[in-house]
Parts: C-alpha cells; sequence; structure tokens
C-alpha cells in the first residue's frame, strides 16, 4: 500500500508558553513510524501538517491510506482537522474519525456520555465564564483541567484544590491562559491505570498499565502532572514514576478495568485505537479520566507501546495492526 503519514512535528519556540507543543509529536516518534511501516513492505510519505498545502497535496498525490497521528494546533476541533480534509477528500485513515476526535478531546461531553453509560467518572463541573455558582454536591479535593486539551497541559499540582477560593483562582487562570472551559472535577486518590484498545482482529484490551508516583516523592509530584509527562525519567528531577504492566490487581478488578475501557471505547465511537486513563478508588470503583484516540506513539516513551511489547508485540506489529484494522473497517482487504 502507499501510506502518507500526518503529523505536527513538535517545535522549540522560546516565545510560546512551554507546555505549547507538548501534544505534538517528536522526529524520534515520526521516523519509528514511517521505520515500522517500511518493515512491513508499504511505501510511506510522511507529511508535515501545513492546511492549506495539505489539501493540494492529497489532490496531486494519490495514497491508499493515511496513517493519522496529527493533533491539529489549537482549538476545540483541533484533532479532526486532518480527517476532517479527508473525508472531504475521501481518502481512508487509520483510527477514530472526524466526530469522535471532536468528542473525545471534549472531557465534559464525553464524561456526560459516560455517565449515561453507566460508566463510572469523576463527578464535574464545567466552567464557561468563572463566575458560576459552584455545584454544592461536588466534593473537594477538586482537579481543574483545561477542558479541550491534552498531554496534561494546564495540569499542575497547584490545579489540585481543597477550597473555593483557590479553586476559582485556577478556573480563572485556565480560561485565561488556554482560552476554554475549566473543568473542575473530584480527584480520586487511589491508583493510575491506563488502558490501551487496540482492533487486532477483534477489539481487546492491552495489558494494563500501573503507573506508580511513590517512587518520585522527592520531586513533590504525585500524579501524572504536566511536568511528570514532560520530564519522566530524569532522575535529577525525581521524576521517575514505576510502571507495572500488567498492572498489579487482582483478576476480577484487571476484567472490570478492561471492560469499562471496552465500554468507553465503543461509547466514543473511536476505531482502531485508543487508551482510557482510570483512577481505581479505594472501594476498587474504576473511573474513567478520559479517552485518547490518538494516544502517544513514541517506541520508548509512550504508554501505549509499553503495553503493546507487554501484549508481545515489537513495534512494528502495533503500526501494522493499525494499518490493518482501518483496511479492515475500510474494506481494503
Ligand atoms: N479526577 C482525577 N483524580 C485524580 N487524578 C486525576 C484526575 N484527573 C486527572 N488526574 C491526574 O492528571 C493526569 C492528567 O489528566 P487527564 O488524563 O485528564 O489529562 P490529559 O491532558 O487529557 O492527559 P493525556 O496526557 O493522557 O492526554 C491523570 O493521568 C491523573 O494523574
Ligand atoms: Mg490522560
Amino acid at each position: 500500500m502507499k501510506i502518507a503519514l500526518t503529523y505536527n512535528l513538535k517545535q522549540k519556540d522560546e516565545s510560546k508558553p512551554a507546555d505549547y507543543f507538548s501534544e505534538c509529536d517528536s522526529a524520534d516518534t515520526i521516523n519509528a513510524i514511517t521505520n515500522a511501516i517500511r518493515k512491513k513492505g508499504h511505501d510511506v510519505e510522511a507529511i508535515d501538517v501545513e492546511y492549506p498545502k495539505l489539501l493540494s497535496y492529497f489532490r496531486k498525490n494519490s495514497v491508499d491510506m493515511v496513517f493519522n497521528i496529527a493533533e491539529g494546533k489549537s482549538g476545540k476541533f483541533r484533532e479532526s482537522e486532518v480527517p476532517a480534509i479527508l473525508d472531504y477528500l475521501n481518502i481512508p485513515y487509520t483510527g477514530s474519525d472526524t466526530f469522535s476526535l471532536a468528542l473525545a478531546l471534549n472531557k465534559a461531553i464525553t464524561k456526560k456520555i459516560l455517565k449515561a453509560e453507566n460508566i463510572p467518572t469523576p463527578n464535574f463541573q464545567l466552567f464557561i465564564k468563572g463566575n458560576e455558582e459552584l455545584d454544592p454536591a461536588l466534593r473537594f479535593p477538586l482537579i481543574v483541567k483545561p477542558n479541550c486539551e491534552g498531554s496534561a497541559k494546564g495540569i499542575s499540582k497547584a490545579n489540585v484544590v481543597s477550597n473555593s477560593k483557590d479553586l476559582y483562582k485556577r478556573v480563572r487562570e485556565t480560561l485565561e491562559v488556554y482560552n476554554q472551559e475549566a473543568l473542575a472535577e473530584e480527584f480520586i486518590e487511589g491508583k493510575e491505570l491506563t488502558v490501551g484498545i487496540l482492533e487486532n482482529g477483534k477489539t481487546k484490551a492491552l495489558p494494563i498499565l500501573e503507573i506508580d508516583f511513590s517512587t518520585c516523592k522527592n520531586s513533590g509530584e504525585y500524579f501524572y502532572s504536566w511536568k511528570m509527562k514532560e520530564y519522566q525519567g530524569d532522575k535529577d528531577l525525581g521524576l521517575v514514576p514505576a510502571f507495572h504492566c500488567p498492572a498489579r490487581l487482582d483478576k476480577d478488578i484487571e476484567e472490570r478495568v478492561k471492560e469499562v475501557a471496552l465500554r468507553t471505547h465503543r461509547a466514543i465511537g473511536c476505531a482502531d485505537i485508543s487508551r482510557t486513563d482510570i483512577r481505581l478508588d479505594k472501594f476498587n470503583v474504576p473511573y474513567v479520566l478520559e479517552i485518547n484516540p490518538l494516544p502517544g506513539l513514541d517506541p520508548k516513551e509512550s504508554n501505549f507501546p509499553i503495553m503493546a511489547y507487554a501484549a508481545g508485540m515489537k513495534y512494528e506489529d502495533l503500526i501494522e495492526a493499525i494499518i490493518l484494522s482501518a483496511s479492515e473497517r475500510k474494506g481494503l482487504n
């Protein structure tokens, strides 16, 4: 097959906030994916997303499939921008469609759907103006997040608040800095888990990954904050979480967690691949925090490949599984 890889390249720009490009992909990831696609016998061209050029590129060059990891640049629908262009041109692409990508990027609407499906997710409130009255049903501590971001952008220790004064301060900062609604939700103490779903012949969960932050005490960080994600592995900073894959869970709880991730994948209409982030509370209730239809695919750093390796797959097998699943969906096999 002739495949085009669409991506947004991570850049260095001192004039932008430190987390501005966190969602974008590194040259290492792009090289790893193109090498994997070639290893599996396909032709591949990697295309940095420049929107006006993208349309003319695909008009001039015929491809069988797009392997899409483009995060878009900003805005509530950024992850849908490339798929929307591909839909318009009728070009098949891997992963979730325009609608599911926009939906999953919106945490509050995703959570409303999860609640309707009886999938546990922390209680929450959405702040649009920043002066809304606090829902008296919500219990502190709360965590404040931008409603439509990823890579823990805008999420630091200071975003976990235990009183309404701090809550409104963080809500207003989030509204201003990230120029979007702020979500406040109950902070769930407990195990941090993430579950990869891969449609590899059939839709199934990979071994669950548990991320243990008790090894990061010296850093003062205690959850998957932006700082933890960005500097993960930095021994000097003490940001050395321990990864356990499969997670240290009893069999029945493991099955329950996987089931919740599968139901989330289906409820949001994801395709081929997704990663659901979960917190398991002290009663072993798996609370879904969010679903990522474009999980990071850095072969060394990202959570999803760690889970694929634990399932016995090589990196190129993971990439091929995504292509095969998309081909099957689109009737290209
Ligand atoms: N309600 C919560 N209770 C406990 N911890 C939470 C909660 N919400 C977020 N966190 C912590 O913050 C991290 C980032 O939150 P979340 O996954 O919602 O953000 P994101 O920016 O979409 O992340 P990603 O990098 O996966 O795209 C979580 O992995 C978890 O450690
Ligand atoms: Mg997350």
